[in-house]
């Protein structure tokens, strides 16, 4: 194994030692075709990045090979690098090769750099951060991959994880990895109802939890949810448990000591060889009908596209601190905080508590306390921060930042305004990032791109290597349906046990192309502006709700009928939630909508509704929420 990895380190130092200077010349000055990407020399014609962007797309095999190669540690070399029909929703990535992903992420860089710190665990109680190195995160995964494997958990099994940022959370993840199990991590401020859906969806023997979390100052008992959750979960088997605090909690017999037992395992823990295709992990996220859906992502061509991202959308180097305040129940955590940032060998922070806890400067103090590279957030939270004035950031020293980042929704002007002038102090690119759980990684993204090339407020703009949009049925103005026209490493497999959905959801509404949901334009420059759903999908806060999981909640009261849900703008939170009483689906939505936005006068035809004057009692309602009951 050892020496394997080794080689293939070798291997990416010696062509970087060949790298012939291929030179060009714009925006006044020159820099060589090797700064963009080592792999790039050997890519004939190719000297900028519009060059290597238009050869990763035109020659995806090749450019998708010889990168694999490179960046990867292979147990067995792959003999195909892609081999995808979008029309059967068929994808797969670097068949033949065999891999372990935790080695990728731990192993390689325990064998260069051991004492290199890995993640930066920065708890909600400020200033009492706790660093793990390379050699500590491995020697956590082996032991906790062999506890798994004492609790019976085989290869193929789905370990669901219910955990908040830190430390063990991560080592657990690397741990499924390690032997070759799949992970369903839930984000833990979901109910026990969600929770108990999505273990029985996975039918996860084991799920992993911790006592209590601490979140903004509170304590919060996530035992008790996952007990439960447990209750109408019969696939559950054992519940380990790990101590965020030193408070007790009541344990059962399926519940296991995490801590205790794991210091009983080996250090060691043989890593399993798996095959590029094999289930790296679900992650379920909300669809516009129906159940949340368990997107699979699968091993070699997701770490690979995360890798590749995070160092170059970021512009990630070697000793730099990653801080991802994303949590890691989201693919955002996963992909950035996780995968792709461990994979490079990079320094990544966990960050546990909220952007105004113990004050609204917390994000910027923890910058300078850990001397924080790239800052990666969501664009409600720096809606939140600048309503509360500029000192807050000010304070702090924020001179390690070089790249600010945005993800999770459209960020407004004035946001990403105040995140380059007022966070970053005008010298750090703002990167606003557009993907989604299904893209498994950054697909649109102002960065990489040639070196001083403009980058344009609010828009995601670029298109990263491998990736081609298209926009269908656009209408005047160069709008349209989102979709991307070929496979990419990163992109999801399928849902887990519904790989019909998966293909009618993605593939079917334009044949030929996988759509993402989103609407977007192009400008005449050819920069790509997301507008945002085209679906019944409500986006509060960067989260993905469906309105069918919303009116499920709500129909649950006794006192309601039937309803619908439907988003509004909110200040803060982009979109908030909207749940009057009533019916009928997509046209309810619509007079819902127009409602909201004060359009009473073109609420349109109602004679498909149940109870067309139930719309006027809403009205009623709206207008009491909002306060401008009195004056009408
Ligand atoms: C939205 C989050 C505009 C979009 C990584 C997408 C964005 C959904 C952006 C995915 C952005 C994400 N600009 N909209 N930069 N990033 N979105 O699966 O609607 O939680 O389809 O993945 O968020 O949300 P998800």
């Amino acid at each position: 194994m050892c020496s394997l990895w080794r080689g293939s380190l070798l291997t990416l130092t010696s062509s970087l030692n060949r790298r012939v200077f291929q030179c060009c010349r714009q925006f006044g000055r020159s820099y060589n075709i090797a700064s963009c990407m080592p792999e790039a020399v050997a890519f004939q014609g190719v000297s900028d990045h519009s060059g290597l962007y238009k050869f990763s797309v035109n020659e995806s095999d090749r450019f998708w090979g010889a990168v694999a190669r490179q960046r990867l540690s292979w147990i067995s070399p792959f003999h195909t690098v892609q081999n995808c029909d979008f029309s059967q929703g068929k994808i797969k990535w670097f068949e033949g090769g065999k891999l372990n992903v935790s080695v990728n992420c731990l192993d390689r860089h325990v064998h260069t750099c051991p004492e290199r710190v890995a993640l930066i665990w920065e708890r909600d109680e400020p200033g009492t951060e706790v660093k793990i190195t390379y050699r500590q995160l491995l020697e956590l995964t082996c032991r906790l991959g062999n506890l798994l494997k004492r609790q019976g958990v085989r290869r193929g099994d789905c370990v669901t994880i219910y955990m908040p940022p830190c430390p063990l959370a991560v080592a657990s993840m690397l741990a499924c990895a390690r032997i070759g199990a799949a992970h369903n991590v839930v984000f833990a401020g979901f109910s026990s109802e969600a929770l108990a859906d999505r273990i029985r969806d996975a039918q996860s023997s084991t799920v992993i939890t911790v006592n209590q979390g601490v979140r903004g100052g509170k304590v919060v008992d996530l035992k008790r949810t996952v007990d439960q959750a447990v209750q109408n979960c019969p696939s559950v088997q054992q519940v380990l448990v790990a101590m965020r605090t030193e408070n007790t909690v009541a344990m059962t017999d399926r519940d296991v000591p995490l801590e205790e037992e794991m210091m009983k395992e080996d250090v060691v823990c043989e890593p399993v060889a798996m095959d590029s295709e094999d289930v790296l992990f679900l992650l379920y996220t909300s669809g516009s009908t129906g159940k949340p859906k368990g997107l699979v992502h699968t091993q070699a061509g997701y770490l690979l596209y995360t890798s590749l991202t995070h160092r170059y959308v970021f512009n990630y180097h070697d000793g730099d601190v990653f801080g991802c305040v994303a949590d890691i129940g989201w693919i955002t955590g996963h992909s950035y905080i996780v995968y792709g940032a461990l994979c490079n060998g990079g320094t990544t922070v966990l960050f546990e508590s909220t952007p105004v806890y113990p004050n609204p400067g917390r994000y910027w103090e923890m910058v300078e306390r850990l001397e924080i590279n790239q800052f990666y957030g969501a664009p409600t939270a720096i809606r939140l921060l600048l309503k509360y004035g500029d000192e807050w950031v000010q304070n702090y020293n924020r001179s390690s930042l070089k790249t600010l980042g945005s993800v999770g929704e459209p960020i407004n002007t004035e946001a990403w305004e105040w995140y380059h002038r007022v966070v970053g102090d005008g010298r750090c690119p703002v990167v606003d990032t557009w993907w989604q759980t299904e893209t498994g990684g950054i697909c649109i993204a102002p960065r990489p791109a040639d070196p001083e090339a403009e980058i344009v407020p609010g828009m995601a703009m670029r298109p990263f290597y491998g990736i081609k949009p298209a926009l269908l049925d656009t209408e005047g103005g160069g709008g349209g349906a989102l979709c991307i026209s070929q496979a990419w490493p990163g992109m999801a497999r399928t849902i887990h046990n519904h790989h019909q959905r998966f293909t009618e959801t993605y593939f079917q509404p334009y044949p030929g192309f996988f759509f993402t949901g989103d609407g977007a334009h192009r400008s005449k420059e050819g920069y790509y502006q997301i507008v945002g759903r085209l679906d019944d999908v409500i986006n509060v806060s960067g989260h993905r709700l469906g309105t069918a999981e919303l009116e499920d909640v709500v129909n649950q009261c006794p006192a309601v009928a039937e309803s619908a849900a439907i988003g509004y703008s909110h200040d803060i939170k982009g979109e908030g939630e909207c749940l009057p009483k009533t019916r009928s689906g997509k046209i309810m939505r619509r007079v819902l909508r127009k409602v909201v936005e004060r359009n009473t006068d073109e609420l349109g035809d109602l004679s498909t509704l149940d109870d067309p004057d139930s719309v006027h009692e809403v009205i009623r309602g709206h207008r009491r929420l909002r306060g401008d009951g009195k004056q009408q």
